[in-house]
């Protein structure tokens, strides 16, 4: 009985079922290459793909949050599935999802079919068809944290557009001028925007994908964006971001060309009585964008860069680039070696790494910053920053006593250059043990093994 009932009913659900695919065949939809559609319980829940060599095929859910009920998804580029789904069949795969974003990436001779199961009425999805990296992904990448005040942000997205360097060569040993020139822009950079809102909207427990993510306007104003090349890793967007909350914890993607997400990184905005000022976009000191003890800008500036600060900060420093840069080619760059691994270019560039770090003494913050940060109680003008307007206290973030040993190690002998040592009084003017560990008895310890961290905390200036 049982086992009749079940050989006269599977014909007929298959039956069925062949009708479904075939009246559903008309109305499928066709993805089409390099595109994507945005659905939400598609009927029939098919989707038809063109033939294709190679293609790619990605998901991204665009509601809910990672623990609610999600669709599975199936493709298939064998001719002779016309359902692909979790009953399996050949040449059936499943996009696995995570975090609410999945690809399958395959050859479709023959075309091929998307299938959706378990669709929750209410949630929407993307599919994209690409010929060759999915269109949808978390990409290895993330934004970058210059600095904060109580309401503003420096941030930076990826490198993009990398720059070859060409070392100078003998005879003609030839080294950037104090003001190097900055190479023209990309003409088509990638398409970087940022969502920036506070960590407590959850935005980690949502769907990590773009349209989802999207789905939080950025909290504040983009007040500025621009793209700068901080170092040879490439150019980058540089946004000012306004009108944050003081002492809050924010939360930082990017997305690329509508539809890659970076990882999140997290920022600390200041306490509201934190009075520096943002400053980046120094074409001597590339890599500074950090808050020094200057009072706001005149206006309609809102943060400081080459056009509008004191000359008595810059002029010295530009000074003794220009007069270390004579000293050191006085050493026969390029014909003569002082070492088998540096040579006087990688000298320069780790001078003014240095230079800059300790020109522009850079401000923390007592009550956000991690309590073993290296700070000091400061005045300005000091002894190091002749060039500040006086009467200024503030919180110095010191820099990073590897900062100046890298100088030391990548510069001849003859130069001079000296850092103080860690067993006498070297943390009085750096932080010490924050990179470098094996360093008794100090601050940092090198346990941290870095000067900073996706979380915003900064330990010590290391000029970057
Ligand atoms: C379908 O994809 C699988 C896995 O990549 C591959 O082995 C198979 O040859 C493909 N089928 C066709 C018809 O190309
Ligand atoms: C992603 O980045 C992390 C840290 O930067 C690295 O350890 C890991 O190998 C990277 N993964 C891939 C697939 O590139
Ligand atoms: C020497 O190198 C500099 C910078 O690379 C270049 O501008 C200059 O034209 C070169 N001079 C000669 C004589 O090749
Ligand atoms: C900011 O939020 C992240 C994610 O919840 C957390 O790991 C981090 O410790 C928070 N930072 C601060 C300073 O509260
Ligand atoms: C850049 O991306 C944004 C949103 O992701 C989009 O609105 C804009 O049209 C894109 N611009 C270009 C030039 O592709
Ligand atoms: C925005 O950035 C550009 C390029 O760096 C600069 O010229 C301009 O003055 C900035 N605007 C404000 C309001 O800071
Ligand atoms: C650089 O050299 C010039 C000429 O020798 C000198 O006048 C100037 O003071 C030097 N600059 C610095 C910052 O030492």
């Amino acid at each position: 009985m049982f086992l009749t009932d079940r050989i006269s009913m599977l014909p007929a659900a298959l039956l069925l079922l062949l009708n479904a695919a075939l009246s559903a065949a008309q109305t499928r939809q066709t993805l089409a290459l390099n595109t994507v559609v945005n659905e939400a319980a598609p009927n029939p829940p098919f989707f038809t793909i063109p033939t294709g060599n190679v293609l790619a095929v990605s998901i991204a859910l665009c509601t809910g949050t990672t623990d609610t009920p999600v669709p599975r998804f199936f493709v298939t580029n064998d001719s002779s599935t016309a359902s692909p789904g979790s009953g399996g069949g050949d040449n059936v795969f499943e996009i696995v999802l995570d975090h609410g974003t999945g690809s399958w990436t395959g050859t479709f001779p023959a075309g091929g079919v998307v299938g959706v199961e378990n669709a929750p009425p209410q949630m929407s999805f993307q599919i994209g068809l690409s010929s060759d990296i999915p269109i949808h992904q978390v990409v290895n990448t993330s934004a970058l944290l210059g600095d904060t005040t109580a309401s503003q942000a420096l941030l930076f997205s990826p490198p993009f557009s990398p720059q070859e360097v060409q070392d100078p060569s003998y005879p003609n040993y030839t080294l950037p001028n104090a003001i190097p020139s900055i190479p023209t822009p990309p003409s088509n950079p990638i398409n970087y925007t940022v969502i920036v809102a506070p960590t407590s909207n959850g935005l980690l427990a949502m769907q990590q994908t773009a349209c989802a993510l999207s789905t939080q306007k950025s909290t504040g104003v983009v007040a500025n964006e621009s793209l700068w090349l901080r170092d040879n890793s490439g150019w980058r967007k540089e946004w000012l971001m306004t009108g944050l909350t003081a002492k809050t914890n924010y939360t930082v993607y990017t997305i690329q060309d509508t539809y890659k997400v970076s990882k999140p990184i997290f920022f600390t905005t200041k306490s509201s009585t934190f009075s520096c000022s943002l400053v980046s976009q120094l074409p001597y000191c590339p890599t500074i964008a950090y808050a020094v003890p200057l009072p706001q800008p005149p206006s309609p500036q809102i943060t400081y860069d080459s056009t509008n600060l004191p000359t008595s900060l810059t002029a010295p420093l530009i000074s003794s680039l220009t007069n270390f840069t004579t000293t050191l080619t006085t050493f026969a760059c390029g014909r003569d070696f002082y070492s088998p691994l540096v040579t006087c270019a990688d000298c320069q560039r780790a001078y003014r790494i240095w230079l800059c770090a300790i020109s522009f003494s850079r401000c923390a913050d007592p009550d956000t910053a991690p309590s073993a940060a290296a700070l000091l109680p400061s005045q300005s003008p000091n002894a190091r920053n002749p060039g500040f307007p006086s009467g200024r206290s503030f919180t110095q973030l010191l820099p990073c006593l590897e900062t100046c040993t890298a100088t030391d190690r990548a510069c001849p002998n003859f130069l001079g250059f000296r850092c103080p040592l860690p067993r006498f009084n070297a943390a009085q003017s750096y932080g010490v043990g924050y990179l470098d560990s094996g360093v008794d008895g100090v601050q940092g310890g090198g346990s941290t093994g870095s000067w900073s961290d996706g979380f915003g905390n900064v330990w010590c200036n290391s000029g970057w």
